[in-house]
């Protein structure tokens, strides 16, 4: 069975925990935009387009109960900052809104149109994709970062299935280890062969002739082409463009910021310092020695080989 992230039951949010995977697949009802808000801010969701899907329903529950639509919007937006699909379907909704449209059926809509993007996708990169390629992928892309099948992980997915027989190194992303934890985890269910590696193995990986092509998503992309992503993104890039090796990014239209210019425009997310230093419970580094958790960065256009969107190719 496809993997899902969230279920919308025409009362409520059904949304799967994602802090407790792989160990436990536990479900959440959330009946509350505040809780939406909570769960967006602390990670039982995440990935940029299944924020944005997420967010979407957690506007309809703000307005169902009556709530001030100003007060759900700002509440929402402000949980995380990198993310543009958080920031474009909360607009769509408030648009919605003062059209007086069915609020519901648009953010059904928005889940339908991410879905069938994440399809379009896929089958665009996948004819990118050579037979028995080694793919590198980072963080979590799949189709629990969006409303189902996923990104980089979705071109995973669709070569698969056009029986390419695709090989997988995931990056274990630390530290909250969406590689490790998720997508390892997807791809187990599907069946197709990959490989955890620590984040500083791919250049070696690279060097030694093992990686046919690097596959990541994004969270922000730029007019010009400037793209955040998970944190480790922008070193990827670089060790590709020093090995030959091709660099594609994978999102949806959504994922567009067509106001801003330049890597100074986007803000990158910085998160508490204890995420770093414990893992579930266990420290990990001295209490009293700082660290920096830095969520994205960004990668320039020249490191870019294409991006794959919906409605084509590009190549910046
Ligand atoms: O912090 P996260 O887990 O929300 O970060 C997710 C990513 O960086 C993904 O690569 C990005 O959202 C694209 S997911 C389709």
């Amino acid at each position: 069975m496809e993997v899902k992230a969230f279920y919308w039951n025409g009362e409520y949010l059904e949304l799967l925990d994602q802090r407790e995977l792989p160990e436990r697949e536990i479900w959440l009802e959330l009946r509350d935009y505040t809780d939406v808000a909570k769960a967006i801010k602390d990670m039982a969701v995440r990935g940029a387009p299944a924020i944005g899907c997420v967010a979407a329903y957690g506007f309809l529950l703000g307005i169902r109960a009556g709530e001030d639509p100003q007060r759900v919007y700002q509440t929402l937006k402000n949980t995380r900052p990198t993310a543009y699909n958080l920031f474009w379907a909360l607009d769509r909704m408030l648009k919605a809104l003062q059209e007086g449209k069915n609020l519901e059926e648009e953010a059904k809509k928005i889940e339908e149109e991410d879905y069938m993007a994440n399809k379009k996708m896929g089958e665009l990169g996948a004819q990118l994709i050579p037979e028995r390629a080694r793919v590198l992928t980072h963080c979590n892309t799949g189709a629990l970062a969006t409303a189902g099948w996923g990104t980089a992980l979705g071109v995973v997915r669709s070569a698969h299935y056009a029986g390419k027989d695709i090989f997988v190194w995931v990056d274990e992303t630390r530290p909250y280890l969406q590689g490790s934890r998720l997508t390892a985890w997807e791809l187990l269910k599907e069946g197709i062969p990959h490989k955890i590696i620590t984040d500083s193995s791919a250049g070696y990986l690279m060097r030694k002739g093992l990686v046919d092509c690097v596959l990541v998503g994004a969270d922000r992309i730029t007019r010009d082409y400037y793209v955040a992503n998970k944190i480790g993104t922008y070193a990827l890039s670089v060790l590709a463009k020093a090995h030959g090796i091709p660099f594609y990014v994978v999102a949806p239209k959504s994922t567009f910021d067509l106001n801003s210019h330049g890597e100074d425009d986007i803000k990158i997310e910085e998160r508490s310092e204890e995420e770093v230093k414990v893992i579930k419970g266990v420290r990990i580094a001295p209490n009293n020695s700082p660290a920096l958790h830095l969520a994205f960065d960004i990668t320039p256009p020249e490191n870019i080989t294409a991006i794959i969107t919906e409605e084509g190719i590009i190549k910046p």
